[in-house]
């Protein structure tokens, strides 16, 4: 007797979905680079800010990379929706993190800087959950 087949519940993450797993962990840890290197520009170490600048700017394009991405995955139906719309939201604050940094808008950055980290932990459990 043949046993009756059993749709999976949960699809195998594809080349996307695991694309875009890598995307957002390293995105993830490019906000927790700067957040030890703003540690460092407050401690006064040379070069910290430089660096913390030349980071931002890079944060911001990994930032647009994963929204691509999940726009893709999206729409194949590789991810949920809520991981398109938490990038295009992740996306925003950090492109406003960059010009309020930029602009020594202290009062707005600590905290922008401290709610992207909500931002990435809710994306990492969308797109690590199984
Ligand atoms: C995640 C994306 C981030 C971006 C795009 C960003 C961007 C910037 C930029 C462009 C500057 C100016 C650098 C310069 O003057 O050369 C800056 C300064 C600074 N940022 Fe960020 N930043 C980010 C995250 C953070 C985080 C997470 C924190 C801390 C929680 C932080 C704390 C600071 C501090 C303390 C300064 C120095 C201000 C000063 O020199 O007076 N930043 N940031």
């Amino acid at each position: 007797m043949t046993s009756p087949s059993v749709a999976p519940t949960t699809r195998p993450a594809g080349a996307l979905s695991t694309t875009l797993r890598v995307v957002v962990t390293i995105g993830a840890l490019g906000v927790l680079a700067q957040a030890l290197l703003a540690g460092q520009i407050l401690a006064g170490t040379a070069g910290a800010d430089a660096a913390h600048g030349l980071g931002g700017l890079i944060v911001v394009l990994i930032s647009l990379v994963q929204l691509v991405i999940a726009i893709i995955a999206w729409r194949r139906g590789s991810v949920p929706a809520r991981a398109a719309a938490i990038s295009a939201g992740l996306f925003v604050a950090i492109v406003v993190q960059l010009f309020v940094g930029g602009g020594g808008l202290m009062a707005v950055h600590i905290p922008l800087g401290v709610a992207l980290f909500g931002g990435y932990a809710s994306m990492l459990a969308t797109v690590w959950q199984k």
